[in-house]
């Protein structure tokens, strides 16, 4: 059966009106005579055909997810890198707003400057990451790396589903990009929300098999390299999944199928593939599923350091402490293995009573592990997930502007403390080295 989506109100034809105002509640699926799909097949409390029903939800969810998709990315299909204006931009690049603007007449044809008419109609100067990054270079305001350091491989995970792990993998991703720094997330749960949110792909509708992790953990670590995908910030990159990456955990703890006698132990694949592009990245992050399979364990073996987010209630606190005996056992398995990163993010923070004694008591349990921020519990994720993306996508907030803006201070705040620890310890390991060097020198 063919459907299509119509609007209720034609006034309000979602086809027609192109600013980001609609309300997802007023799109709704049709058949062509005009009753609801659902309706003909649903039995009053279940259905005869069960598999008849989940193929049209199915269908017509990745439908709904494309059609809305292709709307909120006009007329390409593919998410439009953000801008910024010229004030935050200077903010961003580090410099003042003469200077800046000296920097712009003394560099003239940067890419990735755009006119945009605001809501006065007037037109302005906007600025992608991409001009940003290139003003950084001009201005020599650009943080690199040190020489000597090495990029890090941070798995964020918990055993627990629904703890924000995906959100806080996404936009930690986002927040090193814009930090000017190059960041590789690996998508390694087979939903597929991580690259959903990251680039705007419907993962079962326009990912196949091969551009998922699958080979290159299971065949070919080299071919790591051709799944990378660019997304709309410059810097940030994708290893994107689909339900295809399951097939890992079938087909690697099973000795026909592993390739061990060529690739070596099936836990420590993802280590392997890592190498080939690693030095490309200043950070790679990976988004693990609520499980402790085949994926996490590489996952947690391939990795420098880990993040776990853990809402502040007594369930996650709870399920949490069973995470930590699993941990223990895989670590006594995994004798040389250090974390140069441990850090718990206390996620999805309501700000009530309960939630805050939660949080005094994991405080004083867990005490440095725990990162000093939090991030709250907020609608302004609802609303930017509704427009297939996270909290740093918008710029033009729905709503209330101050609570987009107090969403983003504590993103901001979390984020700026996770990458302000990577620059130490970067900074650290570049000093170890050049004391390493010195050392040989003087020894001879
Ligand atoms: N700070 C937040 N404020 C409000 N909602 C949030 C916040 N962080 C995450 N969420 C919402 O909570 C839900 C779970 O978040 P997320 O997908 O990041 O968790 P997860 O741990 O990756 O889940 P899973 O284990 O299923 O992969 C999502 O609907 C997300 O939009
Ligand atoms: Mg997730």
């Amino acid at each position: 059966m063919f459907y299509y989506i119509i609007k209720k109100s034609i006034k309000n034809c979602i086809f027609t009106k192109l600013e980001l105002n609609f309300n997802l509640s007023e799109i709704t699926l049709i058949d062509r005579k005009g009753i609801r799909m659902f309706d003909q097949t649903i039995a009053p409390y279940g259905t005869d055909d069960p598999e008849k029903l989940m193929d049209k939800f199915y269908k017509a969810g990745n439908e709904m997810l494309l059609t809305l998709r292709n709307y909120i990315t006009n007329p390409d299909n593919r998410k439009k890198a953000r801008t910024w204006g010229s004030i935050e931009a200077a903010q961003m690049v580090g410099v003042s707003n003469p200077t800046f603007r000296k920097l712009l007449e003394t560099h003239t044809n940067i890419p990735g400057i755009v006119i945009e008419t605001n809501e006065g109609n007037r037109r302005i100067k906007k600025f992608t990451l991409q001009a940003i990054n290139i003003l950084r270079e001009h201005a020599n305001t650009k943080y690199n790396r040190p020489i000597g350091s090495k990029p890090l491989v941070i798995a964020v995970s918990n055993l627990k589903g629904g703890v924000g792990k995906t959100q806080t993998a996404v936009d930690l991703g986002k927040k090193i990009a814009i930090s000017g720094l190059k960041a590789l997330l690996l998508d390694f749960d087979g939903q597929g929300t991580a690259t959903l949110l990251s680039s705007g792909l419907i993962p079962d509708l326009e990912l196949c098999y091969e551009d998922t992790i699958t080979n290159s953990l299971v065949s070919d670590p080299e071919k790591i390299r051709d799944i990378i995908l660019k997304t709309h910030f410059d810097g940030f990159d994708i290893i994107p999944a689909n339900l295809a990456i399951q097939d890992c955990d079938l087909l690697l703890p099973n000795v026909n199928e592993n390739n061990q006698d060529t690739l070596g132990s099936p836990f420590i694949r993802l280590s392997k593939a890592l190498k080939n592009i690693k030095d490309d990245y200043d950070v790679i992050l990976i988004d693990c599923g609520p499980n402790l399979g085949i994926l996490t364990l590489n996952a947690i073996i391939a990795c420098d350091g880990m993040i776990i987010p853990i809402p502040p209630s007594m369930g996650d606190y709870s399920s949490f402490i069973m995470y930590t005996a699993s941990l223990k056992n895989l670590f006594r398995e995994l004798k040389d293995k250090k974390l140069e990163y441990l850090r718990i993010l206390i996620s999805k923070h309501s700000g009530n009573n309960e939630a805050m004694q939660m949080e005094n008591m994991m405080r004083e349990q867990f005490g440095r592990y725990i990162l000093s921020n939090h991030m709250c519990d907020t609608i302004e994720v609802s609303k930017a997930a509704n427009e297939i993306g996270t909290i740093y996508d918008v710029s033009k907030p729905r709503g209330s502007r101050e609570a987009y803006r107090r969403a983003v201070q504590h993103l901001d705040d979390v984020n700026m403390e996770i990458i302000n620890h990577f620059k130490d310890i970067w900074g650290r390991q570049a000093q170890k080295n050049v004391t390493t060097e010195m050392e040989e020198v003087v020894n001879g």
